[in-house]
């Protein structure tokens, strides 16, 4: 096993100084469970029941297999992980902050230049548990959604980073039921429970938010799903780790550092899937990407077939944010909870006295924008933010059709297309920005959103390829495998 260190996104997010990791305590840790022996005996209580509700909804079918995984050994960012083969079931998760700032205040809000809190504060105990256990509860539900896709991996290499993301969103969900047992007494204990109990997609006891009840039924929606959606983990996390209350504030800071490996996960998936489909159209010569019949007898995935699938897991993604205005978002500000993205570097009073934002809206059948008091649009603005974040990759995945000679450029649609939260909520909104009718809309649909057709043809896509160096029709090798191993190296030794 080797030490190294991941080079592979310009999104890592830095920390400071190394906290070595323990790994002989049963939970491995740098926050000194040892010397708390009430908190090591309760989280040593639920450590069995994660481990059953691992086996039963972590990754179908792979449970014995040796997964070549990274485990954070510290929250150094020059050398915080290790690479060797584990058993999921039997993978290291460990409770990891990063380290404490001295001296931290409080970023924003009332209680703005304040000392961090180190304790919760009492007067908000109910809405910071609130914000902890809906950012828990992604956590599990995104290893859920994805539990059945190692039977159809396009390569080991494929296969062995989806279980990397599984394994580490189980991480996360460590790194906050620590928070919820040490910090909210009996209450956290019962959360912790209920985040094991809840289960994506199912009708009476189903995962918080919606987007992570869907289906992430095959690679496609998988890849898309961590460029898209674990990138609003980003933002979460991001806007959590300005949080005063200064625990919640270093977990999230090192669960950003392994996030980063999702969103390269995502990015490198969808462009190794334009890669493949610019090769087979320009070797058969084909020229015109909306020749889709021909594309797609190539094995390949057609440019506009992946614009509609981009256009769903963007718009479910962008109701995550919740409503754009939203006094539950600004009362976590003002308490100085939760902050803006970036928001130590945000160049204002960070209290939003009198600030207003420029916020999209429906008003007699037009979208208008309208100023609304900055406290009161905080959703509108991390929205705005991740909507920019998303771009870049998009911009990288244009470079590759471009550079191929094809004619074609994907695009995010309008902010509004297929909303079901917020100021869109119950509109019919083209990805172009027009505000249409329901008949328009149906009519159209289908050119704007994965339909009955594309999603049968990715289905019959979905072959494994599960023999090292071999990868399926529709994806291109990486450039490169993980932590410097050849592109063939045997990732998962399936048992
Ligand atoms: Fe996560
Ligand atoms: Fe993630």
């Amino acid at each position: 096993m080797s030490t190294d260190t991941l080079v592979e996104t310009p999104e890592s997010v830095r920390s400071d100084a190394f906290v070595e990791v323990n790994y002989a305590d049963r939970i491995p840790n740098n926050v000194d469970l040892a010397s708390d022996r009430q908190l090591q005996r309760a989280l040593e209580a639920w450590q069995p029941n994660y481990v059953d509700w691992w086996k039963e909804m972590g990754p179908e079918g792979f449970q014995d297999a040796d997964v070549y995984l990274r485990t954070a050994v510290g929250v150094d960012p020059a050398g915080w992980a290790k690479f060797g083969y584990v058993k999921m079931p039997e993978y290291r998760w460990g409770i990891l902050l990063a380290p404490k700032v001295e001296g931290r205040t409080i970023p924003c809000g009332r209680h703005k230049g304040e000392p961090a809190w180190q304790e919760v504060p009492g007067e908000y105990r109910s809405l910071l548990r609130r914000l902890i256990v809906v950012q828990a509860d992604t956590e599990p539900a995104s290893v859920e959604q994805q539990r059945w896709l190692g039977a159809t991996a396009p390569s080991l290499y494929d296969m062995r980073n989806l279980f990397q993301v599984n394994v580490e969103e189980g991480r996360h969900l460590w790194a906050m039921v620590y928070l919820l047992v040490k910090h909210f007494g009996r209450d956290g204990r019962e959360e912790a429970q209920a985040l094991l109990e809840r289960r994506s997609g199912q009708q009476d006891n189903p995962r918080i938010l919606g987007a992570f009840n869907e289906k992430t039924p095959d690679w496609l929606s998988f890849f898309m799903f961590t460029y898209f959606t674990d990138r609003d983990g980003k933002m979460q996390l991001a806007a959590l780790a300005e949080s005063g209350f200064d625990p919640l504030s270093r977990s999230c800071r090192f669960m950003l550092t392994e996030e980063a490996h999702h969103l390269f996960v995502g990015e490198t998936g969808v462009g190794r899937t334009i890669e493949a489909t610019c090769a087979a159209m320009n070797k058969a010569g084909i020229t015109d990407p909306y020749d889709t019949a021909a594309i797609r007898k190539l094995g390949v995935v057609d440019l506009p077939l992946l614009q509609r699938k981009a256009n769903f897991h963007m718009s479910v993604t962008r109701d995550l944010f919740g409503s754009e205005i939203s006094s539950n978002a600004a009362e976590a500000f003002s308490a100085g909870l939760k902050g803006r993205f970036n928001e130590a570097q945000l160049s204002d009073d960070h209290q939003l006295h009198d600030a207003t934002y420029p916020v999209m809206r429906v008003v007699d059948g037009a979208i208008v924008t309208e100023q609304v008091p900055a406290l009161r649009a905080i959703n509108s603005r991390l929205l705005d933010d991740y909507i920019a974040d998303c771009q870049g990759g998009i911009e990288r995945w244009n470079k590759i059709i471009e550079k191929a000679g094809i004619d074609f450029r994907l695009t995010q649609p309008h902010k509004g297309f297929n909303r079901r939260i917020g100021e869109f909520a119950g509109q019919h909104i083209s990805p172009a920005g027009e505000v249409i009718g329901a008949e328009m809309w149906a009519a159209q649909q289908d050119e704007w959103l994965p339909n009955a057709q594309d999603l049968r043809f990715i289905a019959s896509l979905m072959q494994p390829c599960h023999q090292p160096g071999e990868y399926a029709s529709w994806i291109a090798p990486p450039r490169l495998g993980i932590n410097k191993q050849p592109v063939d190296y045997e990732y998962v030794k399936i048992a």
